[in-house]
């Protein structure tokens, strides 16, 4: 059996050594700031309800996949609690509003639950998602350069090459499980692409195709760069 790429890494020992007192800025400053990271908070912290949903609808079968998704769920809890502590050391708020705020948000899988047909079709999907938001935190350096400290830095790079990761594992998962199905792979991702038009971000995790970063052509090359991988040989 395959197993996934682990990570390790710890956002907590990261920030060590910043206060909220180091990043103090005008109203306005923090609410960019704010505006800024709250989805990519809520988006990361969605991950615990499509874990929940797959769980519920019986959709992940191999070792594989589990081992895959298992390892993912701990990963996202970790950028969970990074942007956590990022808005408090730059937005002003607390953990414990934060957490308030997040399990008040509502979940509705209904409008994603088409293209969640069975395990491949979810691996597809996450592998392409996954490269998606690799590609869109990649966008995002002149943000975190912009707080004024290295380790926002340092930070991006670890969820960027965090987020490189799940698309590999998931496209390991593919590659090792579904070979005879690799055809399929292009039209899924057409077609997801051409959904995520007109949907609208239900807290799924996936299809968080929303925000300025998230371009025809973030899409577009997302969608290459994972044919391309999946495409590759497998090698253990
Ligand atoms: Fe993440
Ligand atoms: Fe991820």
């Amino acid at each position: 059996m395959i197993t996934p790429v682990r990570r390790n890494w710890s956002p907590k020992e990261l920030f060590n050594g910043l206060t909220p007192a180091m990043f103090t800025a005008e109203p306005s400053a923090v609410r960019a700031r704010w505006d800024k990271l709250w989805p990519d908070l809520y988006t990361e912290y969605d991950a615990r309800y499509l874990k929940q949903e797959l769980a519920t609808r019986n959709l992940v079968v191999t070792a594989e996949a589990a081992a895959f998704l298992n390892a993912w769920a701990i990963d996202e809890e970790r950028h969970t609690d990074g942007f956590i502590r990022i808005i408090e050391l730059v937005a002003n708020e607390s953990e414990k509003d934060l957490r308030e705020r997040l399990d008040a948000r509502p979940h509705d899988f209904s409008p994603i639950i088409e293209h969640l047909k069975d395990e491949f079709s979810l691996m597809v999907m996450i592998a392409f998602d996954e490269m998606c938001t690799c590609r869109a935190y990649a966008a995002e350096k002149p943000f975190y350069d912009g707080l004024g400290n290295k380790t926002f830095h340092l930070w991006l790079r670890e969820v960027i090459a965090d987020e490189a990761v799940h698309s590999m594992n998931a496209v390991n998962v593919i590659r090792a499980c579904y070979r005879d199905r690799i055809g399929q792979v292009g039209p899924i991702l057409d077609n997801l692409i051409r959904a995520s038009d007109n949907l609208r971000y239900c807290g799924t995790f996936v299809l968080d195709y929303f925000g300025t970063v998230y371009s025809k052509e973030l899409l577009a090359n997302s969608r290459l760069a994972t044919m391309r991988n999946i495409a590759k040989p497998l090698t253990v």
